[in-house]
């Protein structure tokens, strides 16, 4: 049963506070965040997903971590890429997102069972140097801690390894980001409303959206943070942004 989210101001939460927070709102909208996603996004989250997979370069027996993993709709292209030989290993702060990843995994995979496992992206418990791409969805805007996620990230990556992360951004031009500001503080809490989501998530979705870094900003963070040859691609007149990052 869906246990109603304290009405506090989710957005200014961090650390672990922060996580509680998502995982309690993640857990409420999973029965409904596949249809609400396609809803938000006009249909065309799946392409953007195809570009984040594109970006990520990932091989036949590739080793991916899909961070966030969510309803598993980057995990399922992710482990076509990765045939033959190749593993994807979810993890998500949300038991009763990953229940729905799991089932559709198995739906999609039958006979391979998924790797998914409740854990926060600043704290993996996988091995050093052990993964080859680490995918990250929807997902750092949430993350309480970006910093501890970007160590455990580092720590994660082989040498030369990828990290794509598609995330929502602010358009550069300032009309497309008046039309953002209101999309994204207006059109959308009602759409998450008219689903059946409570006040906080809604107010959380917006705030969040329009405090995360720009585009430009969120490379910077990256580069201060360790990563090398990071580079970021517009989508959507710059409401989404594709970064990718190398060990
Ligand atoms: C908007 S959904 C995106 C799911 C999926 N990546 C996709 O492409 O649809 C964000 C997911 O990130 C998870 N999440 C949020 N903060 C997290 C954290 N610190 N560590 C791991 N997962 C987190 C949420 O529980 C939720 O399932």
């Amino acid at each position: 049963m869906p246990q109603p989210l304290a009405p506090v101001d989710g957005a200014s939460l961090s650390g672990k506070e922060r996580e509680r927070f998502a995982a309690q709102m993640f857990d409420n909208l999973a029965p409904k965040y596949v249809r609400l996603n396609r809803l938000i996004s006009w249909g065309a989250d799946d392409r953007w997903r195809t570009q984040a997979i594109a970006a990520a370069k990932i091989t036949p027996g590739c080793t991916v971590l899909d961070l966030g993993t969510g309803t598993g709709d980057l995990y399922i292209p992710a482990y076509s890429a990765a045939q033959p030989g190749g593993q994807v290993i979810g993890l998500d702060i949300s038991a009763n997102m990953l229940a729905v990843a799991d089932e559709r995994i198995r739906a999609a995979y039958p006979g391979v069972p998924p790797q998914l496992h409740v854990r926060s992206a600043a704290a993996t418990e996988l091995p050093d140097a052990s993964v080859d791409v680490v995918l990250m969805g929807w997902v750092l805007r949430n993350v309480g801690d970006r910093p501890a996620a970007y160590r455990e990230i580092l720590r994660v990556l082989k040498p030369g390894g990828r990290f794509v992360c598609v995330e929502t951004s602010r358009p550069g031009f300032w009309p497309f980001r008046a039309g953002n500001y209101v999309y994204c503080s207006f059109v959308m809490p009602n759409i998450v409303r008219f689903m059946g989501g409570d006040r906080a998530s809604y107010e959380y979705l917006a705030k969040t959206t329009v405090n995360f870094p720009r585009r430009h900003a969120l490379s910077a963070e990256w580069t201060q943070s360790g990563f090398r040859d990071v580079h970021s691609q517009p989508l959507m007149l710059g409401s989404i942004a594709l970064h990718v990052g190398v060990k």
